[in-house]
């Protein structure tokens, strides 16, 4: 049988991060991935430019049900660190927006900045390659392969959530997880687009692909970005965001005209022109498609002159108090990532290992820390890739 001082399961972001981490310290590792390709997600992220990281990454952009358990590791290994590492490979990038840092040219860059990472440090990576079971042999692990049998003394668990089932992702390192008695939080799809009930959406089909800057709240949670009306119902930074504080049966209220009086707006448009058209006077404000359907749904309709107070508040309201109830999420089918995860109470905060199975690591989007849309889910890869990769 094979020996390593550690595998790792799973070849994304936080899994490479680890095995790099781990051969620079002069480890013997092997990561093993089901899939034929390593870093397939970082390859599709941000639109094929990969959101690396956030400059403005910290603790209040995850959700957890221990938001403590994150501080470590994100001290440990900011995001300035990798920014770092970004140049040290030459990689050129910018700030998008909201401190989202993009790669210039293409994702594939940080997939071979971590490949080189790895090779430079002895690590040896076996693709489609899946682990069919793992016992603790009181030593460290026993592991049967698809392609054989290996042995470690350290066990990563770095197989990602549910997101995307169509690029293999299983629910593998929750059983494990199980399989070695740690507790798994709840686990839902989040940073995902929220679908309508059949008669909203069939009012608001007209606005698929219209897309306004507004302020999203659900509870106290609150996102000031871009809202998408698709064919299904809602999308666009601000609904993914809002969708991981979401909970079925809860209100959603939106802003999409988020610091303007609109009624205010209003009223003087009428004093100043009467004969001007609702729709031409919301124009100004709303794209054309969405200011249509306001003046559309206001029934007296007209011209401002035919409009009272009364009827100015009404669109005021309808625009930038909206409140509805999403009927549902569009699942892990879209879903960003997986909130929930490998209870963080388990684990050691320092080196993401299991308290009570001595050997055994969980890292990545597995384990229940959760970022914001932004960079934030990649920099919680890294961080507690690294983690685990000086302890293993
Ligand atoms: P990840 O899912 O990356 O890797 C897990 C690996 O384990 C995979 O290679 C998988 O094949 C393997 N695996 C799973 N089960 C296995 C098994 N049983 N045996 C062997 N191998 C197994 N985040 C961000 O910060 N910025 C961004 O721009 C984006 N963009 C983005 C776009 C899209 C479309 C998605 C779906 C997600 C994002 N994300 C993101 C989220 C980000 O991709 C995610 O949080 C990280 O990839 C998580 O990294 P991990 O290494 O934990 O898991």
């Amino acid at each position: 049988m094979e020996r390593f001082d550690a595998v790792v399961i799973g070849a994304g972001a936080a899994g490479m991060m680890c095995a790099a981490e781990a051969g620079k310290r002069g480890r013997r590792v092997l990561v093993v991935d089901h899939a034929d390709a390593p870093g397939e997600k970082i390859r599709i992220s941000g639109g094929g430019r990969c959101n690396f990281t956030n400059l403005n990454a910290g603790p209040q952009n995850y959700l957890s049900q221990n938001p403590g358990f994150c501080i470590s590791a994100l001290r440990r290994y900011t995001q300035h660190d990798f920014i770092a590492l970004v140049e040290r490979y030459g990689i050129a990038y910018h700030e998008k927006t909201l401190g989202q840092l993009f790669c210039d040219g293409s994702s594939r860059q940080i997939v071979d900045l971590m490949l080189t990472e790895m090779k430079r440090h002895g690590v040896t990576l076996r693709l489609s390659t899946a682990v069919e079971e793992a016992a603790h042999d009181g030593e460290g692990f026993r592991l049967r392969l698809s392609n054989g049998s290996v042995h470690c003394r350290s066990l990563v668990v770095a197989s990602g959530g549910k997101s995307i089932p169509k690029m293999g992702a299983t629910g593998f390192g929750y059983d494990l997880a199980r399989q070695f008695g740690i507790p798994v939080t709840e686990t839902r799809p989040a940073l995902v687009p929220l679908t309508l009930e059949p008669t909203m959406l069939e009012r608001l089909r007209p606005l698929a692909g219209v897309s306004v800057d507004a302020v999203v709240s659900c509870g106290k949670a609150r996102f000031a970005e871009a809202m998408l009306f698709t064919h299904r119902g809602l999308s666009g930074p601000a609904i993914l965001q809002i969708s991981s504080y979401w909970r079925e049966g809860d209100e959603i209220a939106v802003a999409m005209l988020p610091g303007a009086d609109l009624f205010e707006e209003l009223r003087a448009a009428r004093a100043r022109n009467g004969r001007q058209a609702l729709q031409t006077a919301l124009a100004q404000f709303l794209p054309r498609r969405l200011a249509q359907l306001v003046a559309e749904a206001e029934k007296a309709g007209g011209n401002l002159a035919d409009l009272s107070d009364k009827a100015l508040r009404r669109i005021d309201e309808a625009v930038n108090r909206w409140r509805f109830k999403p009927a549902g999420s569009e699942g892990y089918r879209t879903a960003e990532v997986t909130l929930g995860g490998v209870d963080t109470r388990a684990l050691d905060s320092r080196t993401m290992a299991a308290k009570a199975v001595p050997g055994l690591f969980f890292i990545g989007e597995v384990v229940d820390v959760t970022g914001w849309l932004g960079g934030y889910n990649f920099q919680w890869a890294w961080s507690s890739g690294w983690c685990a990769g000086q302890a293993v």
